[in-house]
């Protein structure tokens, strides 16, 4: 296989044809692929909500269902982009994320959508309400505190932005847990009685939680064994050469 090519592919794919002799291989050309075809599919959930909105298919309220659709997109894609690291890590896919910044994005535009929905269709601009709401309802304060903290997320998410941050750019993007979080609080609290589609949201979030802190647990303690062999051994050789030991 060409150097860059990704390892993980099947081998029938990776020993397919080198295309016109040049070091474009079929996988890398599939992956090329996979990128426009998935932007498709990120679009699709606003596309269908525009047929029904065309075709009156949205239910006796259709601002409720507009503005719900593109919440539930919003902590879909969310989720997902939260996914890419823990699969990218127990697949060993490591091409996965190339599409990690693209997921992040389409769950800041849904969210954006959602937000939109809600000044628009539902309140019309009617800031005293829109004030009023954030200030008194706390699943809008919560909703609105988690789209606040998505927009420095989305401003930070270009290469230039990556490279000119460095390590506070990875700070920076932790708030994605938080972000998670707040999603599924502002969904809890605006349910009525039934909580189980907020808690399968929840439960999502907390296992992909679960697996983040399970690989920084067990690289800390990889690097604290590390540490603590080679303190023993530097400790080792100190005794010898006094003589103490042999
Ligand atoms: C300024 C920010 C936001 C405002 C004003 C807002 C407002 C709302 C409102 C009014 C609803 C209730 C719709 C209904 O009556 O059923 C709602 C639902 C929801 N929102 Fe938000 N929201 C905001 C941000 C967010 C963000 C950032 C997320 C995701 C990360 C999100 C996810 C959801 C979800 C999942 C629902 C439930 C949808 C359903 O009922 O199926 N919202 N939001």
């Amino acid at each position: 296989m060409p150097p860059g090519a990704p390892a993980v592919f099947p081998s029938i794919l990776s020993s397919m044809v080198v295309i016109r002799g040049d070091s474009v291989t079929a996988p890398q050309r599939l992956l090329w692929l996979l990128k426009p075809t998935l932007f498709l599919a990120c679009l699709a959930p606003l596309a269908l909500l525009a047929w029904d909105a065309w075709s009156a298919n949205l239910g006796a309220n259709p601002i409720t269902a507009i503005i719900a659709r593109n919440g539930r997109w919003a902590l879909r894609f969310l989720l997902i982009t939260l996914a890419i690291t823990p699969a990218r890590r127990l697949s060993g896919w490591t091409w996965l994320i190339r599409y990690r910044r693209m997921l992040g994005l389409f769950a800041f535009t849904y969210a954006c959508l959602h937000a939109a929905s809600y000044l628009v269709l539902d309140q019309f601009f009617a800031w005293r309400m829109i004030l009023e709401d954030v200030t008194k309802r706390p699943y809008i304060t919560i909703g609105a505190t988690a789209f606040t903290l998505l927009v420095p997320l989305a401003v930070t998410s270009t290469k230039k932005m990556i490279r000119r941050l460095g390590k506070r750019w990875l700070q920076l993007h932790r708030l994605i847990y938080v972000i998670g979080f707040l999603g599924v609080l502002h969904f809890l609290l605006l349910v009525k009685s039934d909580i189980s589609s907020p808690a399968k949201y929840g439960a999502i979030l907390l296992l992909l939680l679960g697996i983040r802190a399970w690989t920084w647990w067990g690289r800390a303690m990889m690097e604290w064994a590390t540490g603590a062999l080679a303190a023993a051994r530097r400790g080792l050789l100190l005794r010898r050469r006094a003589g103490v030991a042999k």
